[in-house]
């Protein structure tokens, strides 16, 4: 038994949760059960609830620099959790990794460039390039029955392409859930490097890897590639502080952060959230037992999603995400187009999910499935797509 209360359902609905009152969804009805948003339905660790309550009751919540305890923590959890050595000045503050992909497209990339990524993938990408002008060049994930490789043949020619002058890897990859190799890893980024193309690792489900699968930043392959990659971090993911609005860019190459710096000097960015600075200091300093229960909580819902999917969704298969608390279920033997599957969810089933198809083309067919909330909730919702196969079959 867990001492932390992973299974107590809490009422999201009117704190304004982008997941809970804001479901883009078809019907508009407040009985959707949304499975959507990458945030989780839990209480956040005590001693993150701790600070920041003590926090808010000081009253003052002036503007808030980054101190050397702030840093400090954060080293120490890349040491600890990643075996990762950083130095506390390579680390800047930004209020998300979203904001920090658009600045990092306007510092290291011209218009007209092309920028790599790996379709199905986490949809900003696919915007931080528009937004400032490039193009996107995708490495399509090749699909191996739900287990998703890099085609390191496309990759090659797409890294050599004189046009092409940043990479953005997902790592852990959402959504499909794998935890790259160190063999995946290396290839990239010494591919990267060969080509001179700028490697940026988006690292932000890092914590949240499954064993005996295990998370390696890509930066700490060897100081070689370290100088040629920009490690996108946050707590967020890990401790659920998305609201918080707080991230940590890690660039270990001076000339490199002097650039980024320029850019969040161009964009006004400067400081932090008070709550999100004292919430960072408590998850890193003690968070780590609250994240190994999360851990077991999650695996024992993956369990329960891969089960059911066997005996009452035979249709729907997903295979079993590495990192992530994110399934991505295959839904193309239904034989529905994009518009008739997000319908059967939302308005036969009741429960919202992510769209595939918003992840690149090839997502076409596949739902994201949330699985970051209490047990009763998940069981809910699939009982609820049951029910709606059912009703067609
Ligand atoms: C791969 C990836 N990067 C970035 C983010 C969001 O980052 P932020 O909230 O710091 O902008 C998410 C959220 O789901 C994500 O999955």
């Amino acid at each position: 038994m867990s001492k932390y209360s992973f299974d107590e359902v809490m009422e999201r609905r009117g704190t304004h949760s982008l997941k809970w009152d804001f479901a883009p969804s078809l019907s508009n009805s407040q009985e959707l059960l949304p499975l959507w948003v990458a945030d989780m339905d839990f209480k956040g660790a005590p001693a993150i609830v701790e600070a920041v309550t003590s926090r808010a009751e000081h009253g003052i919540y002036g503007y808030t620099g980054i101190s050397q305890e702030y840093k400090d923590s954060v080293v120490s959890w890349m040491h600890r959790r990643h075996q990762w050595q950083i130095q506390p000045e390579w680390i800047s503050v930004i209020t998300g990794i979203v904001p920090a992909l658009n600045m990092l497209m306007q510092a290291f990339a011209q218009p007209g460039d092309q920028v790599v990524i790996q379709p199905p993938v986490y949809y900003p990408f696919f915007n931080a390039i528009r937004n400032n002008g490039q193009t996107a060049l995708h490495n399509t994930l090749i699909d191996r029955n739900g287990y998703y490789e890099i085609d390191f043949e496309d990759l090659e020619i797409k890294l050599a392409d004189p046009k092409t002058t940043v990479m953005i890897l997902c790592s852990p990859h959402n959504p499909v859930g794998r935890v790259w190799t160190e063999g995946e890893l290396r290839q990239i980024a010494e591919r990267c490097l060969v080509n001179d193309v700028l490697l940026i690792s988006d690292e932000i489900h890092h914590d949240l890897v499954f064993a005996p699968h295990r998370h390696i930043p890509t930066a700490s392959l060897s100081a070689e590639i370290a100088a040629n990659t920009i490690t996108c971090t946050a707590p967020s993911k890990t401790f659920n502080l998305a609201g918080l609005q707080s991230s940590n860019i890690i660039i270990s190459d001076e000339k490199k952060r002097r650039k980024f710096q320029q850019a969040l000097d161009r964009n006004g960015v400067f400081a932090i959230n008070p709550f999100a600075d004292v919430a960072t200091i408590a998850a890193y300093g003690k968070g780590g037992p609250w994240v190994d229960a999360l851990l077991e909580y999650l695996s024992g819902n993956l369990d329960l999603v891969e089960s059911y999917l066997q005996e009452h969704l035979a249709p729907l298969t997903m295979r079993r995400p590495e990192g992530t608390y994110l399934a991505w279920i295959d839904c193309r033997q239904l034989g529905m187009n994009t518009q008739e599957l997000q319908e059967f969810m939302e308005e036969k089933a009741g429960v919202v999910m992510n769209q595939g198809h918003v992840f690149g083309e090839t997502g076409a067919g596949f739902q994201r499935l949330n699985v970051a909330c209490p047990r009763s909730l998940l069981v809910e919702g699939l009982d609820k797509i049951a029910m709606a196969l059912k009703s067609i079959s």
